[in-house]
């Protein structure tokens, strides 16, 4: 087994970041922002140490840097919980099948930014929550867990977001530990939870 030891990357509200933290699933050792933002102060209020990697315009850059407070802090996976940017191959190459990302749709549908506003306006019934590996390619990695959830008639972005949510910050604690207890392997493609 290797060790527990993981950063939350986020941007946002950190809503997953709060649930990680909520949950019987080891706290994360760093989160690692972009930008000023609440998942911050999620994280402070709970005595975890955060850093700021902003992104200035070159994403090898950003990434070599992201990657040197990953090492400074010996994290051996990253939890990407809302993370804005999007990571340059060394992340994957640093860290092979121990990158995950959370997305609110069903992959490979809607994937990129604005995917639920996507999945209204392609009138689907059914969208949902994906997390999956990190790999070189934006939304593409080899998928670990999802959980549909029901488009209804009067769902607006805001409605339909908050029910996906929901169905997040139950997902992400469940995919979380068995990523730190090394019980998720990959081949071809294929993720099985041993
Ligand atoms: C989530 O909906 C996640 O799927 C997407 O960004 C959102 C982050 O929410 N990648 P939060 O910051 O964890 O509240």
């Amino acid at each position: 087994m290797w060790g527990d030891r993981y950063a939350v990357l986020a941007s946002g509200s950190g809503s997953n970041l709060q649930a990680l933290l909520a949950a019987s699933v080891p706290d994360p050792v760093v989160v690692i922002a972009d930008v000023e933002c609440s998942a911050q102060d999620r994280a402070r209020e709970s005595q975890i140490p955060t850093e700021l990697v902003g992104f200035e315009g070159d994403r090898a850059v950003f990434t070599h840097r992201i990657l040197e407070v990953a090492s400074a802090y010996q994290v051996e996976a990253l939890v990407l919980a809302g993370f804005m940017r999007i990571l340059g191959p060394a992340a994957p190459n640093a860290f092979p099948d121990r990158i995950v990302n959370i997305h609110p749709s069903l992959l490979p549908s809607f994937p990129g930014r604005n995917a639920v506003a996507q999945a209204l306006e392609a009138g689907v019934k059914i969208t949902g929550v994906t997390v999956h590996f990190v790999d070189e390619y934006v939304d593409h990695g080899p998928i670990i867990a999802q959980q549909a959830v029901p488009v209804l008639p009067d769902d607006d972005v805001e409605s339909l977001h908050a029910r996906i949510q929901t169905e997040e910050h139950q997902l992400y604690p469940r995919v979380v530990e068995a990523l730190v207890h090394g019980r998720l392997l990959v081949k071809d493609r294929q993720v099985t939870w041993t």
